[in-house]
């Protein structure tokens, strides 16, 4: 028997340590939970997306009367990027939420399940790690891959 070892590894940030480029991204993401469309939960959730092509792409959540029609902000943002934009690569993804009394989560909001999946798609066509920017109100988790988010993650068949 021999283990392996699936350690995820986040850097917790202040707002002042990003960089220029992620908090532009960052506060893209901020923005697009102004426009989540979210009547059943009131959790707003936005997410921007930095491709190749100098491009940020942002998302929301957009839920619907039979639930799961709606769809999360990232899957929002990652497949809108993808349609418009088909040649370009990911190269990093910010994501943000506000909780049902409107203020940004003061920890930082992470991705479903099944988000974690679809962005890894688009981390696999980029061929090299696309890092995941987690904001919340008092930090910013930076993830060096979605990968990373989703260990044993299944990408061939
Ligand atoms: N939501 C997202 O947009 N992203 C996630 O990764 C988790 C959940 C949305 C879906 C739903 O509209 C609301 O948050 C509550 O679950």
């Amino acid at each position: 028997m021999k283990e392996i070892d699936l350690t995820l590894r986040v850097e917790s940030l202040a707002y002042g340590e990003l960089s220029a480029d992620e908090s532009r991204l960052v506060e893209a993401a901020c923005a697009a939970t102004e426009r989540s469309y979210a009547p059943y939960s009131r959790f707003c959730v936005g997410a921007a997306i930095r491709l190749s092509n100098g491009e940020i792409v942002e998302g929301s959540n957009q839920e619907n009367v039979a639930y799961p029609s709606g769809t999360c902000a990232e899957r929002s943002a990652c497949f809108y990027a993808h349609s418009r934009y088909p040649e370009a690569r990911f190269e990093s993804i910010a994501i943000a939420a506000r909780g049902t009394d409107g203020e940004f989560t003061p920890l930082p909001t992470a991705p479903c399940g099944a988000c974690r999946q679809a962005l890894l798609e688009y981390e696999v066509l980029a061929g090299k790690d696309v890092p995941v920017l987690l904001a919340g109100r008092d930090c910013v988790y930076r993830v060096p891959s979605v990968r990373s988010l989703l260990p044993l993650a299944f990408t061939e068949f």
